[in-house]
């Protein structure tokens, strides 16, 4: 099935949020992210600075006339918008299937108000029926595979893959991420691990599920 229209009046909803002016906003990664990057250009003048989670949105907002600006240089986010691979009506999120995982939750944690646009695909009941990334140092790869295994986890290497930030992906299949919250935390805890796909300790304010005639939106 295709969510093109979904993933657009998902994005279509978001620009609400602009539309009185923001001061820092974070740009996630995707194609969901991408349908508002191609939205954003109405509001630029209401826009003070942007920062993105990614090369790939860097490089399509530039192409939009955007001057992205580096975190360190912003300080806090006013607001930060991303999509995900899944989400629940708790507000938790699966999220790095497009590989930007790290960038995306230092801007997550940043962000005053974090937006998350998805279309009803995502929506599910519990977490982890979508491979769960995780991004490794290089050097940590099999042991953080072999440590998932012993959390009942089939992982596998996102071979050929290299992260924005110099790093591999594996991918942990069969979790049964009942706590969204405790998983991340004892993921987090194994040696070489950088950054896990779990947005749950820092989940979304504001979760808005495109539909085909338009979106609904759900605050934390
Ligand atoms: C990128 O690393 C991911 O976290 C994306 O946010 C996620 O994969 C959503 O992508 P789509 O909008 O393309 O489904």
């Amino acid at each position: 099935m295709d969510f093109s229209a979904q993933k657009k009046n998902a994005a279509a909803a978001a620009l609400e949020h602009i539309e009185n002016g923001v001061s820092g906003l974070g740009i996630g990664t995707g194609s969901t992210v991408n349908e508002l990057i191609a939205m954003l250009p109405q509001y630029k003048d209401r826009i003070e600075t942007v920062v993105s989670s990614s090369e790939a949105s860097t490089q399509l907002l530039q192409q939009y006339g955007f001057e992205v600006s580096e975190l360190n240089d912003v300080g806090s986010l006013e607001l930060y918008i991303d999509g995900a691979d899944e989400v629940t009506k708790h507000f938790d999120l699966l999220k790095g299937g497009g590989g930007a995982l790290t960038r995306e939750k230092i801007l997550a944690g940043a962000a005053r108000k974090f937006i998350c646009i998805a279309d009803e695909s995502k929506l599910v009941g519990m977490l982890g029926s979508f491979p769960l990334p995780i991004e490794v140092i290089p050097m940590a790869r099999s042991f953080v595979g072999r440590q998932s295994i012993k959390m009942r986890g089939q992982p596998f290497w996102r071979e050929g893959y290299i992260t924005d930030n110099g790093n591999e992906i594996i991918d942990i299949h069969n979790l049964s991420i009942v706590n969204p919250k405790e998983m991340e935390s004892r993921l987090n805890q194994i040696p070489g691990v950088v950054t896990v796909g779990l947005f749950a300790h820092r989940g979304a304010d504001v979760l808005i599920i495109g539909d085909a005639t338009g979106a609904k939106t759900f605050q934390n």
